[in-house]
């Protein structure tokens, strides 16, 4: 193929893509789920970035139960809102995200491999609502949310309850009062 032909083959792409863009095509209204092609192709960007900045990182010991408890805690306060616990119903906050947080306690953990995990949570996920804790907590707190994740998988409420230390009340008992 002769130089000019792809030249212009490829501006023309451009342009495209421009008018597109331009005439407000792509909508970013969260309501608006992605094609399924978009998910999988943001999901790949998504592993692999996550997967090559996670090489490297050394996983501690994560059995021990005040790490887990402590870990719990901060869940409670930080992280619930948007996972979920076994003490909760669907917040507005994590309905109305998208892409949607995964709910922990029901939910397998898409990133394999705890240091993926730790990656994540201190530094966040761009584009996503999923913050970066890195800067306000140190590396051993990030671990200790690392170590509660990885029992918090189709944990029940009592233990929940046992390992955040705390008597709220239950929230999908009482939350009809809320509303
Ligand atoms: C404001 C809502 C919000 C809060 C608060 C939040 N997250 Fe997230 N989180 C998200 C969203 C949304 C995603 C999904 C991103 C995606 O699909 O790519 C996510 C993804 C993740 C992931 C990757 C998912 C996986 O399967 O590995 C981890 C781990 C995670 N969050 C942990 C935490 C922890 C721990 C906390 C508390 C310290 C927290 N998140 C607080 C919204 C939140």
């Amino acid at each position: 193929m002769k130089k000019t032909t792809l030249l212009s083959i490829l501006s023309s792409a451009l342009l495209l893509v421009f008018l597109v863009i331009w005439f407000g095509l792509f909508n970013v209204s969260a309501k608006e789920k992605h094609w399924k092609i978009t998910t999988a192709f943001l999901e790949f960007v998504r592993e692999r970035s996550i997967e090559v900045r996670a090489d490297g990182i050394e996983v501690p010991d994560l059995s021990n139960l005040d790490m887990i408890s402590n870990g719990a805690k901060n869940y409670a306060a930080m992280c619930a809102q948007c996972h979920l616990s076994p003490t909760m119903k669907p917040t507005e906050l994590s309905l109305g995200l998208y892409p949607q947080p995964p709910v922990f306690y029901t939910q397998e953990h898409f990133s394999h491999g705890k240091e993926n995990t730790f990656w994540t949570i201190k530094n966040g996920l761009k584009l996503t609502g999923m913050p970066a804790w890195g800067d306000f907590h140190t590396d051993e707190q990030i671990w200790e949310l690392v170590a509660f994740l990885n029992e918090i998988n189709g944990m029940s409420t009592t233990e929940y309850l046992e390992l955040t230390g705390s008597d709220e009340q239950i929230d999908k008992e009482n939350s009809d009062q809320h509303h």
